[in-house]
């Protein structure tokens, strides 16, 4: 049986992409945000994730205004890097494993999430700078991908509630398949950031590290938290946060946290990042919902 054994969040600014292809990543700007992630790097080697269920939003590469799916899962073989404007990152390409993509598509489709399922398409620095910052400048990554794209880029973007209920309906899914595999989910973007208008530059660490603590124990309040909040709060492009909720819910009633990383400023944003256990006192089981769901 496949298991998700932890949940990670990341924020996933492109200019920790560039300072990682270009070698900056130790310099005295970039330092202190990826000494945030040394921990999660080593852990990774033990760990050993066959598969990473990878919560991210496209900006404007693979999607555009002609297309805008709240929710779509990739199926694909495999996805290159987008070009964002000034070519491809020279990452290696990202392998999906299309037997789980299909199993989860069919399982929260018939659980009545309206999946958009996506067999092509290239992936941009929401996916790629969390590979990075996870697992370094390997030849190929270590891992299996499956992306999940969630729509926070044009109103309205689902509700954290719905993002919740999502990630407890992806644990029902990875629980009922057959094949052993050890699964993590990853959501990424955020903390609080805004990069246009009179308020760019908007930084609440006050805030942030409120949500950092609402996603460790046993607490749901954050899937309520209200679109106007993240935007009042956060800045425009605070409510990318809402993507850690589907792997907050993915992790079931109670989390444990192994590591934690926040720090301002990383380009105009304010870095977060997490290291969660799904925790019922007895190891990697669910709890909870996730696992009344999936009996
Ligand atoms: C920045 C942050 C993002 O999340 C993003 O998608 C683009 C840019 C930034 O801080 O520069
Ligand atoms: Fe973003």
């Amino acid at each position: 049986m496949a298991r998700i054994t932890a949940g990670l969040a990341s924020s996933h600014v492109p200019l920790l992409g560039v300072a990682s292809d270009f070698g900056k990543d130790r310099d005295d700007y970039f330092g202190p945000i990826f000494a945030g992630y040394d921990w999660t790097r080593e852990w990774e080697k033990a760990e050993k994730p066959d598969v990473v269920i990878l919560v991210y939003n496209d900006h404007a590469s693979a999607f555009d205004m002609k297309i805008i799916p709240t929710f779509a899962i990739g199926c694909g073989e495999r996805y290159t890097s987008a070009d964002e404007g000034w070519g491809p990152r020279p990452v290696p390409d990202v392998e999906g494993h299309p037997d789980l993509a299909w199993h989860i598509a069919q399982s929260l489709i018939l659980d009545e999430f309206d999946m958009t399922i996506i067999n092509e398409m290239d992936v941009d620095h929401g996916l790629t700078v969390p590979l990075s910052m996870m697992f370094d400048k390997p030849a190929a990554w270590p891992c299996k991908v499956i992306p999940l794209a969630v729509n926070v880029v044009t109103y309205p973007p689902p509700s954290g509630n719905r993002c919740w209920a999502l990630g407890e309906a992806i644990a029902k899914a990875v629980a009922s398949f057959p094949e052993e595999l050890n699964v993590q989910v990853w959501g990424t973007g955020g903390m609080s950031h805004q990069l246009q208008g009179a308020r760019a530059g908007l930084i609440n660490r006050e805030w942030d590290n409120k949500f950092l603590d609402g996603m460790i124990g046993e607490s749901d309040h954050l899937r309520y938290i209200p679109h106007i909040e993240y935007l009042r709060e956060t800045g425009s492009e605070g409510i990318e946060m809402v993507m850690w909720l589907i792997m907050r819910g993915a992790l079931g009633k109670k989390t444990r946290l192994l590591h934690r990383h926040y720090h301002v400023p990383c380009s105009n944003t304010a870095i977060g990042h997490l290291v969660l256990r799904p925790d019922n006192g007895e190891g990697f089981d669910m709890t909870g919902s996730a696992a009344a769901a999936a009996a």
